[in-house]
């Protein structure tokens, strides 16, 4: 796993040729591992990735009691676990942190967590988490700079979300599990990681549908049996893979993928001229020369253009002929990105949640700074197709979400190394 200085370095201009077989999803994968905690006996995940988020999630159920065996597929075993407190510490490390107040309050009635940490892209407030659980009778209080919740007096109800957050849907569907009679969450999120994360509950014995659409509905039940599940795979894993080589030009094979997933995405890219051929689970994209600018894309929740992709998204329109525009419609600052891509060259300009993006015919290599996961995996791509040396520093924020990257990208034929 990676250390706190490690680079990238990267000489550009190589084609991508070859296949791979996509990771598991971290966003599927990191909620599942915190809803582990609702089973009183032992569950196996299968095909965990192994990447920074997932061990910083390791790191925060083992303090709570949780015992882990992992290989490529993970035993999980709550059974004796007691303590409803996170260690505010490990919270910092993670994002996704949050995803245990739901199971935990489910499980014990009490929860005490602190902020959770993450990407820098936003303000990132948890309002709508707390507030859902409020309508469902939690009783918080913050004590110094902890959140206490109070689940006692927990009751199935009705909740409507002023905003589909993935987090909150997710969080809300677990915290509801136990509780008697029926719950419904209405406006919630349709991502395909809330789906398997219905999904993996009720292969546990839950009594969960809906997900996928603006409502779902939760049966209380009593307890819940083992299973063994596997999560789906990564779309922005995917995604970035297939932006890389419309980039770099090239023909690669991404197999164990649904392209439903990825279906925004697709569409865009074949508009400006890759040639994407669906077979099964597997994704054939092929790009020769230089792109057409996509005139706009704007940032939707699902299944609108994933925010997720907005960083990679940008590093191919720096270089494809004409301007976009791009509208990041979800979080409030992530556009650090574009200021390292302006150091190589692009032609960018910013006004608060617009860029306009006027394509170069060429990029070079600078030292740049990845500021965050998304951010990085751009800079990465816009790497690949610059001249000369690129440097990317802060490698930490990629290994976050992406399983041996550099190695991935090397076997497709990219000069880069890990330094
Ligand atoms: C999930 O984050 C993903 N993370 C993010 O992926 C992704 O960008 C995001 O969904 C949107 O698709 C995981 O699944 C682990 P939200 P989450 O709650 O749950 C605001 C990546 O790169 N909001 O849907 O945190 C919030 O500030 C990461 O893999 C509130 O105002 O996203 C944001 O503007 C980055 N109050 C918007 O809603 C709340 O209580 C969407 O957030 C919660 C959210």
């Amino acid at each position: 796993m990676s250390t706190f200085n490690d680079k990238f370095l990267i000489v550009g201009g190589n084609e991508l040729y070859g296949e791979v077989d996509v990771q598991t999803s971290k966003n599927a994968v990191l909620p599942i591992l915190a809803g582990s905690i609702l089973c009183d006996k032992p569950i196996v995940i299968k095909d965990v990735p192994n990447i920074l988020d997932v061990h910083n999630m390791f790191a925060i159920l083992r303090d709570l009691g949780v015992k882990l065996e992992c290989d490529k597929d993970c035993v999980i075993d709550a059974s004796d676990i007691t303590n409803f407190t996170l260690n505010q510490d490990l919270c910092k490390t993670l994002r996704s942190s949050i995803f245990l107040l739901g199971p935990l309050l489910a499980r014990f009635k009490r929860a005490v967590i602190s902020f959770p940490g993450g990407c820098d892209i936003g303000n990132r407030p948890i309002d709508l988490h707390l507030n859902g659980l409020q309508k469902l009778g939690v009783k918080i209080t913050n004590r110094h700079s902890q959140i206490c919740c109070d689940g006692r007096g927990m009751k199935s109800g009705i909740v409507q979300l002023d905003f589909p957050s993935v987090g909150a849907t997710e969080n809300l569907m677990m915290s509801a599990m136990f509780l008697k009679g029926t719950t419904k969450l209405i406006n919630v999120a349709k991502e395909p990681e809330v789906v398997d994360l219905q999904n993996f509950l009720n292969s546990m014995g839950a009594s969960i549908s809906g997900a996928g659409t603006a409502e779902i509905t939760i049966n209380g039940v009593n307890n819940l049996h083992s299973t063994q599940y596997a999560p789906i795979d990564d779309r922005i894993v995917a995604g970035t893979l297939m932006i890389a080589t419309a980039i770099t030009g090239g023909k690669i094979k991404l197999k164990h993928t649904n392209f439903k997933n990825n279906q925004s995405l697709i569409a865009k890219l074949s508009s400006v001229g890759c040639q994407i051929d669906i077979k099964r689970d597997n994704i054939y994209i092929t790009s020769k020369g230089r792109l057409n600018s996509v005139d706009l894309i704007d940032t939707q929740v699902y299944p609108g253009f994933p925010t997720d992709m907005q960083a990679q998204m940008m590093s191919l329109q720096a270089v494809s002929n004409g301007v976009s525009i791009i509208c990041e419609n979800v979080f409030e600052n992530r556009y650090k990105h574009a200021k390292e891509l302006i150091k190589m060259g692009a032609d960018i300009i910013l006004r608060d949640r617009v860029a306009v993006v006027k394509g170069v015919a060429e990029l070079n290599g600078a030292p740049v700074d990845a500021t965050d996961l998304r951010a990085g995996a751009g800079l990465v791509l816009a790497g690949l197709k610059a001249n000369g040396y690129t440097t990317i520093n802060n490698v930490y924020h990629i290994d976050r979400g992406y399983e041996n990257f550099e190695n991935i990208l090397k076997d497709l034929g990219a000069d880069i190394k890990r330094v």
